[in-house]
């Protein structure tokens, strides 16, 4: 069977919970996992319940530029950054490609491939802003760590999750992780992207 593959990188904005239930929830038999941590994420993680990645994925150190996702020759569906700092926001913005979640942002993009940015920061300056509106011109989705109420999430990870589930459905994956709006008056075809 054809296993498409993810590329994951983690990065040093607070929200490791994100991170958790995006790992948390991946249909695994569908998909080849490959993984970065970046050294900022591991410290933002000690202070918020740490990271615990799925034995079943393939991780890879920060620095190590030799990593598959690194070159374009090699095909990956989606690359999604949860959380994503300003820091590696504006990096990607502007080519800066120093380590291996930058290199593979910059190959995303210059590939055409889905790259998915779920930046965590509030307030924004404009610099942040430009670095978005260029990022977003170039083809990322950015999707902000803004989770949403009208499901009426019970716990702050149901919570977590209706953001989660904004990224699964721009990476392609399929899994029902948060209610959808009225899902019951529409037909039950899934929402393929
Ligand atoms: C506890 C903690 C929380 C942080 N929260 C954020 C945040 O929400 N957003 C952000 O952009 N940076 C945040 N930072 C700063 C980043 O970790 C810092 O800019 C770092 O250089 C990002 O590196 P990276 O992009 O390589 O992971 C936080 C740092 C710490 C220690």
């Amino acid at each position: 069977m054809f296993v498409k593959k993810i590329f994951i990188a983690v990065t040093g904005a607070s929200g490791t919970l994100y991170a958790r239930r995006f790992f948390q929830h991946l249909p695994y038999d569908d998909w080849e996992v490959h993984v970065c941590v970046s050294a900022s994420a591991r410290v933002v993680a000690s202070h918020e319940g740490g990271l615990n990645l799925p034995p079943h994925v393939k991780e890879w150190d920060e620095k190590d530029l030799t990593a598959p996702v690194a070159s374009g020759s090699n095909k990956f569906e989606a690359m999604v950054v949860v959380p994503c700092s300003t820091a590696t926001l504006g990096k990607l913005a502007h080519g800066i490609a120093d380590n291996l979640i930058t290199r593979a942002g910059e190959v995303f993009l210059k590939e055409r491939r889905k790259l998915i940015l779920v930046q965590r920061e509030t307030p924004l300056s404009l610099i942040q802003i430009k670095n978005m509106e260029l990022l977003t011109l170039a083809g990322a989705h950015l999707i902000p760590a803004n989770p949403s109420f009208y499901g009426q999430p019970k716990t702050i990870e149901d919570l977590a999750d209706t953001v989660i589930a904004r990224v699964y459905d721009h990476a392609g994956i399929q899994a029902e992780v948060a209610k959808r709006w009225r899902a019951e008056e529409i037909s039950k075809i899934p929402n393929e992207k």
